[in-house]
C-alpha cells in the first residue's frame, strides 16, 4: 500500500451527489473508471462536510473486471470471482481472489464544494506502474 499522487482532477460537486447513489467517474484518465460516493455518514478518509465522501476504482484487482456498488451493504463487488470491498473502510477486501484492497482516490473538497481527486491508495488494476 503507496500512496501515489496523480494531477488534480474535477469530479464534481458536494451538490451533485445524493446518499448512497454512486456517480460514475473516470480516475486519473479514462481508462480508469470509477465511482464517487456519498455514504451518509463519516467514514476514515471520508471527505467534504461530512466526511463521508469516498471514491474508488472500479476495476477488480484481480483480474480487471467491472465491479457494481451495491447499495444495500455498500460494498463493491466483482461478477467475475466473486471478490468483495467495503467502500466504508477503505475498499478494504471482505472475500475473494483479488491479493490487495481496491484502490481509492484521494479527494481534496475545496470551499465551493468542487470534488477533487488528487492520488490513489493502490494500483490500478492493469498498470505496471502507477504513471500516467
Ligand atoms: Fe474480480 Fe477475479 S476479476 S475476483
Amino acid at each position: 500500500n503507496a500512496q501515489l499522487d496523480y494531477p488534480s482532477n474535477r469530479l464534481a460537486n458536494v451538490a451533485d451527489l445524493a446518499v448512497n447513489e454512486p456517480m460514475d467517474i473516470e480516475y486519473p484518465d479514462a481508462d480508469s473508471p470509477g465511482i464517487l460516493l456519498k455514504l451518509g455518514q463519516a467514514v476514515e478518509g471520508g471527505a467534504g462536510p461530512d466526511g463521508d465522501i469516498v471514491a474508488y476504482s472500479v476495476l477488480c484487482p484481480h483480474k480487471g473486471w467491472y465491479l457494481t456498488y451495491n447499495a444495500e451493504d455498500r460494498s463493491l463487488n466483482c461478477p467475475g470471482h466473486f471478490s468483495r470491498f467495503d467502500a466504508e473502510v477503505g475498499g478494504q477486501q471482505i472475500w475473494g481472489h483479488a491479493t490487495q484492497n481496491l484502490p481509492q482516490f484521494t479527494l481534496r473538497v475545496d470551499d465551493k464544494g468542487d470534488i477533487y481527486a488528487e492520488g490513489c491508495s493502490d494500483l490500478i488494476f492493469g498498470r505496471p506502474s502507477n504513471v500516467l
